[in-house]
């Protein structure tokens, strides 16, 4: 295709989108005037735009294509499922061989105490189904007024007005008109952000998990149903908590009885270099919600996986859980994600996190840690982010919070690198099959889009 015949088709597309498809999270004015980017194709550890521009992915799609693109296996896996039963419903008592067998592959993938999944197609759905789940086990055990669940401030747990609500992002609330009632938020384990001065990561941890224990004791703890959590905050920046927070917050849950969700749809499927971060952090969740990655975000899947200890509450009963979705178990979606995990485990990609990829993350950052516009570099496995502040001595902001990362966020992607701004902090979390070549594009191109951006703001930065 000539150049002239590329640009074409961009306005083309760009004017047609503008014309009818509204964008999730977006300011549509915005939008409107600049025209979106258009992605035509992947492969490997690559995008390229309608343009003909190569991009190098840094961000998995949105934190999903863990083996990456072009995966001929799972494009052969949907056509052969298509082709015997493109789709069944799982309600009514029926089931079917893809919906099994991958429930089985999960079970054996997930802590042993865990045995049991519902189905779903995105990560607010799967948070809704626990939500509903959560209560309806209390109810169950004759205990129905344990319905509040906590979870913590800048948590990103879905965008349905339930996982919305369970959420703690103020900017999502906002559109719930109002935010579902039976949700209480407790500080995020934030040390950049909400340490006091001189207060280690250790004592941070624990004065940010005994946010939770405060906040039972001031519900009742007769009237908390669960504590939700990301094991790292990812849409929140990335948030890594201090190594002391996760067992004292495993251990206020025991204390008190009440359950545990721990919301994976991030971290699931290899992301730290473990299966579930559950197994990184030692947690015991009693529902684990995962989405995305389980397909690699080939087709839409998610689900809950479900601990022996609600499921015997559950058979214990004869009436319905009146709870489900035409698309729960949809067996092509099965079979792409058997088909994912094969690949993970064929090509030992979570053990590739723990032994190259993550540590290979943590290498590139630590080298921009002295940049005169990064405050704190981070990272988990294969999840990272680069803070941009003001003041590096005093972890001052910019003004106009967010600002500054759209900058650097365009630089980046000028230069051929995606990596996405949650307000001035840059996170990154690619494919998990990025190797040498792949950490040393993107590092060359960090360190440009950083030094680009400083020169645009070299005017509002500390001396
Ligand atoms: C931790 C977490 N939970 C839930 C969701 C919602 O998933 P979905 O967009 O598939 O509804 C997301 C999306 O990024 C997420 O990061």
């Amino acid at each position: 295709m000539s150049n002239a015949k590329l640009k074409n088709s961009t306005t083309e597309w760009r004017d047609l989108d503008a014309l009818h498809h509204l964008h999730p999270f977006t300011d549509h004015k915005s939008l409107r005037a600049s025209g979106a980017r258009v992605i035509v194709k992947g492969d490997g550890p690559y995008i390229w735009d309608s343009e003909g521009h190569r991009i190098l992915d840094g961000m998995a799609g949105l934190w999903t294509t863990n083996v990456g693109y072009g995966r001929a296996e799972l494009a052969d896996a949907a056509r052969d499922q298509m082709l015997e039963l493109p789709f069944y419903n799982t309600f009514f008592k029926t089931t079917h061989p893809p919906v099994i067998a991958l429930s089985k592959k999960l079970a054996e993938i997930t802590p042993p105490h865990i045995n049991q999944v519902f189905y779903g197609s995105s990560g607010s759905e799967s948070n809704d189904t626990a939500i509903r789940l959560i209560r309806h086990y209390w109810a169950l055990k004759g205990q129905p007024q344990r319905h509040i669940i906590i979870s913590r401030k800048n948590a990103y747990h879905g965008s349905t007005i339930a996982a919305g609500s369970m959420g703690g992002m103020s900017h999502v609330h906002k559109h719930s008109y109002p935010v579902y009632d039976g949700f209480r938020h407790v500080m995020d384990p934030y040390w950049f952000g909400e340490s006091r001065d001189g207060e280690t990561p250790e004592a941070f941890g624990l004065r940010a998990a005994k946010a939770l224990e405060d906040e039972i004791l001031a519900i009742g703890p007769e009237n908390v149903a669960a504590f939700a959590g990301e094991p790292v905050q990812g849409a929140g920046g990335v948030k890594i908590a201090p190594d002391s927070y996760w067992p004292e917050v495993q251990r206020i849950i025991d204390k008190y009885g009440i359950l545990f969700l721990a919301d994976e749809v991030i971290t699931g499927f290899g992301r730290l270099g473990t299966w579930f971060a559950s197994d990184y952090y030692g947690l015991k969740p009693n529902i684990i919600t995962f989405a995305k990655a389980v397909t690699s975000g080939y087709l839409p899947l998610s689900g809950i996986l479900i601990d022996d200890k609600i499921v015997d509450a559950l058979m214990g009963h004869d009436d319905d859980f009146n709870h489900g979705y035409t698309f729960s178990g949809h067996p092509v979606a099965c079979a792409v994600a058997l088909k994912n995990i094969e690949i993970m485990e064929r090509e030992k990609l979570v053990a590739r996190v723990a032994d190259h990829g993550g540590p290979a993350m943590a290498r590139m950052l630590a080298k921009f840690k002295d940049h005169p516009l990064v405050g704190e570099v981070r990272s988990v496995g294969m999840m990272g982010a680069i803070e941009l502040v003001a003041d590096k001595r005093t972890r001052r902001r910019f003004d106009n919070p967010g600002r500054v990362g759209l900058i650097c966020r365009d630089h980046f992607f000028r230069e051929g690198f995606i990596m996405r701004a949650v307000f001035d902090t840059m996170v990154c979390a690619p494919p998990l099959i990025w190797g040498d070549e792949q950490f040393a594009e993107a590092e060359r191109v960090i360190r440009k889009a950083l030094d680009l951006t400083l020169a645009d703001v070299a005017g509002e930065i500390a001396a």
